[in-house]
C-alpha cells in the first residue's frame, strides 16, 4: 500500500518519466475523502522501485474519478507521493473523457495492444473506418498533451523516459520542442513481425515509427522484440544496422542515429520475499491452507486479460483431470484473475467465458468434499503472493507477453520449489527456458501433460530448477534495469548528442 502526500511545490528535476498509468491510483468516497492503492500492471511494478527516491517527476494520466479529484486538488496538478521505496513527484494530466476513451480504449488497447499480442479475430477485426481515424486524432492530441507536460517538467539538459505504446508519438513531439534533452522510450509489450505490423494503416504505422524514432534510445524487454521492431523499420525504408545481440541502430536521413536495445526486466527477489513475510500475506497463507487442505496446488495469477490465455489454461487443467483420474481429489487449481480494462466488450466477454469454464470444470468433476478450481477476480496482492509462495506448480501460458513478471515473482517467493510452466511466447522464456517447463501456449494437450510432469517431478529436480529460476528471475532487478538504460542513454547522448542536438528529426 502506498501513501500520497498533499499538494507539493513545483519542482523542476532532470529526471522525467511519462506513462499512461501512474504509480498510484486514487479512490474517492461519497464524502470526497481520497485513499490510494498501487497502480496495477508490470510497467508500474518495474518503474515504482526503479524511480523511488531518485528525485524524479512522473507524468501520468488521471485515470479514475479519484485521480481526477486528486489532480484538481493538487497545486499545478503536482503532488509528492510516497512509494514503497521512496518518494516521487506525480504530475497528473486530466484529459476529457471521450478523448481519453478514444486514445486509451480504441487506439491503445483495442488496436495497438491487440496487434502486438496477435489478439485480433482476423476474419472480423480490425477494420480501420472513419471512427478509427477520429480516434487516431484523439490519440495524437493526448500524445501532444503528454509531450507538453514533459517539456514543462524537464530541466535544461535533462532526461525524459517515455513508457509504452500509449505514448509512441511523444518522443518525436518532444524532440521537436526541445533539442537539449536526452529521450528514452521503453516498450513494455512485445513487438510483432513486419507482416503483422503492416495491418495498420500506413499513415498510422508510419507515424508511430517516426514518433518512437524521436528518441535517442529505444528499449525492449527481450532481443526478439527489438529485432522485430528493427525489421519493421527496415520494411518502412529506414536504414538499419543489426547488432548480434538482437539490438541495432536506425540511421535517419537527417544523420541522427537511434539505438534499439533489450533490457530484460527482472525482479528484486529479496524485496519480494520481505514483502511475502508480512502479516497480511501470512494471513492469506492460512486462508489458502484451509482451502487447499494438503492437496497439491496449481496456481495462476494474472490480470483478466485476453493475452494471458486463461481459457486454454483451464482447458489444459481439465484435460489433466480427465487423463489422470488418480489426481482427482488430490489437486486444486487456484486462479487469481483480477479485473482489467472492463470498459472493453472483448474483456467483458472473456471474463464471462472464463467464469463459465470454471463452472463447467467444477460441475463435471466436483465431489462432496473437493472442488477442483477456485476463481477469484479481485486484485489482492497479499493473496497473490501467498498463492505463489505455496504453489506446487505455477502456470504462466500467455499467447504472447512482453516479459511476464509473474513468471519471475512466483519462483522468487516460493517456499515450495514451485515448478514453472511457461509459454515460449513470453519474454520471460528467454531468461528462464532452461529451468522452466516451456510450452506452446496453443497446445492444451501439452499443457495437461506438463501439469502431470510438474506434479510428479522428483524433489531434487524441483529444487535445482527452483534455484536456477530465482537466479534467472533476479538477473536484472528494476533498479538495475532502469540504471542500465540511464547509463546507456547518457553515454549515447554524450557520444552523439551534440551532433544529434542540431538535428530535430
Ligand atoms: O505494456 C503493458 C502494460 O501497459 C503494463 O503497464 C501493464 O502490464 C498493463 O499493460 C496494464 O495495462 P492497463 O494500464 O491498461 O491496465
Amino acid at each position: 500500500m502506498l501513501g500520497a502526500g498533499e499538494g507539493g511545490e513545483a519542482e523542476v528535476t532532470k529526471l522525467v518519466v511519462a506513462s499512461n498509468r501512474g504509480p498510484i491510483q486514487f479512490e474517492v468516497d461519497d464524502d470526497g475523502n481520497l485513499s490510494t492503492s498501487r497502480g496495477s500492471g508490470g510497467m508500474v511494478a518495474a518503474l515504482g522501485p526503479a524511480l523511488a527516491g531518485q528525485g524524479g517527476t512522473w507524468v501520468a494520466a488521471a485515470i479514475s474519478d479519484g485521480d481526477r479529484v486528486a489532480a484538481r486538488k493538487a497545486k499545478g496538478g503536482r503532488r509528492r507521493v510516497e512509494l514503497a521505496q521512496g518518494a516521487v513527484q506525480l504530475r497528473s494530466i486530466v484529459i476529457d473523457q471521450p478523448k481519453y476513451q478514444a486514445y486509451y480504449n480504441r487506439v491503445s488497447n483495442r488496436t495497438l495492444w491487440f496487434l502486438q499480442h496477435h489478439l485480433f479475430d482476423v476474419p472480423r477485426h480490425p477494420g480501420f473506418d472513419r471512427s478509427f481515424r477520429d480516434a487516431w486524432h484523439a490519440y495524437t492530441d493526448v500524445n501532444v498533451t503528454f509531450a507538453e507536460a514533459c517539456e514543462a517538467e524537464a530541466d535544461e539538459g535533462g532526461e525524459v523516459y517515455v513508457q509504452d505504446y500509449h505514448l509512441s508519438l511523444v518522443p518525436a513531439m518532444l524532440r521537436e520542442r526541445r533539442q537539449d534533452i536526452a529521450i528514452n522510450f521503453f516498450l513494455h509489450c512485445p513487438w510483432v513481425d513486419p507482416d503483422s505490423w503492416a495491418m495498420l494503416p500506413e499513415k498510422v504505422s508510419g507515424e508511430i515509427l517516426t514518433g518512437m524514432l524521436g528518441a535517442d534510445l529505444l528499449g525492449f524487454l527481450v532481443p526478439r522484440w527489438a529485432r522485430n521492431f528493427l525489421r519493421c523499420c527496415e520494411a518502412a525504408g529506414y536504414q538499419v544496422d543489426h547488432a548480434k545481440d538482437g539490438g541495432g541502430q536506425v540511421r535517419l536521413d537527417s544523420g541522427r542515429v537511434v539505438s534499439a536495445r533489450a533490457y530484460p526486466l527482472g525482479v528484486d527477489a529479496d524485496l519480494l520475499r520481505e514483502r511475502a513475510a508480512k502479516p497480511d500475506v501470512r494471513g492469506q497463507r492460512r486462508a489458502m491452507r484451509d482451502w487447499a487442505r494438503n492437496r497439491r496446488l496449481v496456481v495462476r495469477v494474472d490480470r483478466m486479460e485476453l493475452s494471458k490465455n486463461i481459457l486454454r489454461g483451464l482447458d489444459g487443467f481439465r484435460f489433466f483431470l480427465e487423463r489422470n483420474p488418480r489426481a482427482r481429489g488430490r489437486v486444486v487449481h487456484y486462479v487469481l484473475a483480477y479485473a482489467s480494462r472492463r470498459d472493453l466488450p472483448e474483456y467483458q466477454a472473456y471474463a464471462s467465458e472464463v467464469r463459465q469454464k470454471v463452472d463447467d470444470i467444477n460441475e463435471r468433476f466436483r465431489t462432496r468434499n473437493w472442488e477442483p478450481v477456485r476463481l477469484e477476480a479481485k486484485d489482492n496482492y497479499p493473496r497473490a503472493l501467498a498463492a505463489m509462495a505455496m504453489a506446487d506448480v505455477l502456470i504462466v501460458n500467455p499467447v504472447w507477453d512482453g516479459m511476464n513478471l509473474v513468471a519471475k515473482e512466483g519462483p522468487s517467493v516460493s517456499d515450495n520449489d514451485t515448478v514453472l510452466i511457461l509459454s515460449r511466447n513470453a519474454g520471460a522464456a528467454d531468461d528462464l527456458a532452461d529451468c522452466a517447463i516451456v510450452v506452446n501456449p496453443f497446445d492444451t494437450a501439452e499443457l495437461a501433460e506438463s501439469i502431470r510432469r510438474a506434479l510428479e517431478m522428483p524433489a531434487d529436480e524441483r529444487a535445482s530448477r527452483a534455484k536456477a529460476l530465482v537466479v534467472g528471475a533476479s538477473a536484472l532487478p528494476p533498479r538495475d534495469w532502469f540504471d542500465a538504460q540511464r547509463a546507456d542513454l547518457q553515454a549515447l547522448w554524450e557520444a552523439g548528442g551534440a551532433k544529434n542536438k542540431a538535428r530535430k528529426h
